[in-house]
């Protein structure tokens, strides 16, 4: 299965094209083609996720390549980056006319393509939620709210507010409640923003967890809240560390850990927040045997919140789609928790995952 998302350079300028390849490959796979003859099949085959189309191409202008892209019924909604030659490239206005949805020129920093690359993946992904019935579109929509809030209040230093998120979490609640909720975890599938794709699937998880386990309207609202906040820190960890393609050095991996001190200090600013989002956002990385982080608590210091969190957080970073490595098949997953992790994860709710992941279909 594929990993990475890929992304197609169309531009007949060979030195352009392996710079693009050297900026994104970490992150992406790179589809190159050299020119505009038997470009529009080879991507109508391959369906990137995005594509760049550079003012360099040839034979057939790049105006006119986006032109054909754009009346493609396949093709219409994937997301154009207009890769300009210079300031003075009087074709930009004409590329946007066209159907490009962003322009970069050249020359850029390898950080200005990746952002812009990423930006539009992200918009085209949240385009394609406006298909959708309203009860999952807002459940998406409002969890990009809440994220793009609580970032921007992590930058300036202000507190957020916990109603506004609670109130966010209806519509995702209710789609929990009404037992529809396969096409929310659809649609952060292809999600550049790894923390806010990982925020909803967990905040989703939990909520069907708790959904089984008995807990009602405002105890949904609590789980689904949790699962959305309890990894906000992470905001504050470098793009290099989270989304590095290897293995965490033993320092790094401490500057990743750090995203639960930083969370809870974030959620303690809020002076509104529950108790039992506190609990999810401080113990989701506790382990039952006291080889968790960062209080080392054990069996019974764990609250129930946490060990449900923990069951939830883990499966979904296994079958996450990370940069780094394929998303695991919820089934090996599944094995892994519950023959490999005895000593780690709470059995009894891995035990009542499995059935709810069964029940709903998700284990193919
Ligand atoms: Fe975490
Ligand atoms: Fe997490």
């Amino acid at each position: 299965m594929n990993n990475k998302g890929l992304i197609a350079i169309i531009d007949s300028n060979a030195p352009h094209r392996e710079k693009v390849h050297k900026a994104l490959v970490n992150y992406y796979d790179i589809q190159e083609l050299g020119n505009s003859t038997g470009a529009l099949q080879a991507i109508q085959e391959s369906m990137p996720e995005l594509i760049l189309v550079s003012g360099g191409l040839k034979p057939m202008h790049a105006v006119d390549f986006i032109r054909c892209v754009r009346a493609d019924e396949r093709l219409k909604a994937l997301p154009i980056v207009y890769i300009a030659e210079s300031e003075t490239d009087t074709n930009t206005q004409r590329a946007k006319e066209a159907g490009a949805d962003a322009t970069i020129t050249r020359p850029y920093p390898f950080s200005v393509l990746l952002r812009g690359v990423s930006a539009q993946i992200n918009a085209g992904v949240e385009r394609a939620w406006e298909a959708l019935p309203s009860v999952q579109r807002d459940a998406l929509k409002n969890g990009i709210v809440v994220f793009n809030n609580i970032a921007d209040a992590l930058m300036s230093g202000e507190p957020t507010s916990f109603t506004s998120v609670k109130d966010n979490c209806r519509p995702l609640v209710q789609a929990i409640e009404n037992n529809d909720f396969k096409s929310i975890l659809d649609g952060v599938r292809h999600h550049d923003d790894y923390t806010y794709a990982h925020s909803m699937r967990v905040a989703t998880m939990l909520s069907l967890l708790g959904h089984a386990a008995g807990f009602k309207n405002d105890e949904q609202l609590l789980l689904a809240s949790g699962g959305l906040l309890h990894d906000v820190g992470k905001m504050k960890i470098s793009h290099t560390i989270l989304n590095k393609p290897g293995r965490l050095t033993d320092e790094e991996f401490e500057i990743m850990k750090s995203h639960v001190p930083e969370t809870v200090e974030y959620l303690k600013m809020a002076g509104d927040i529950p108790k039992a989002v506190f609990i999810i956002a401080e113990q989701h990385h506790e382990k039952l045997d006291g080889t968790g982080y960062p209080h080392g608590l054990k069996g019974k210091e764990l609250n129930e919140l946490a060990r449900m969190a923990a069951v939830v957080d883990v499966f979904s970073a296994l079958t996450d789609r990370r940069v780094y490595k394929p998303p695991m098949e919820a089934e090996k997953a599944l094995e892994i928790m519950s023959e490999e992790m005895t000593q780690h994860l709470d059995q009894n709710y891995v035990k009542m995952f499995e059935g709810i992941l069964g029940d709903a279909d998700l284990l193919e």
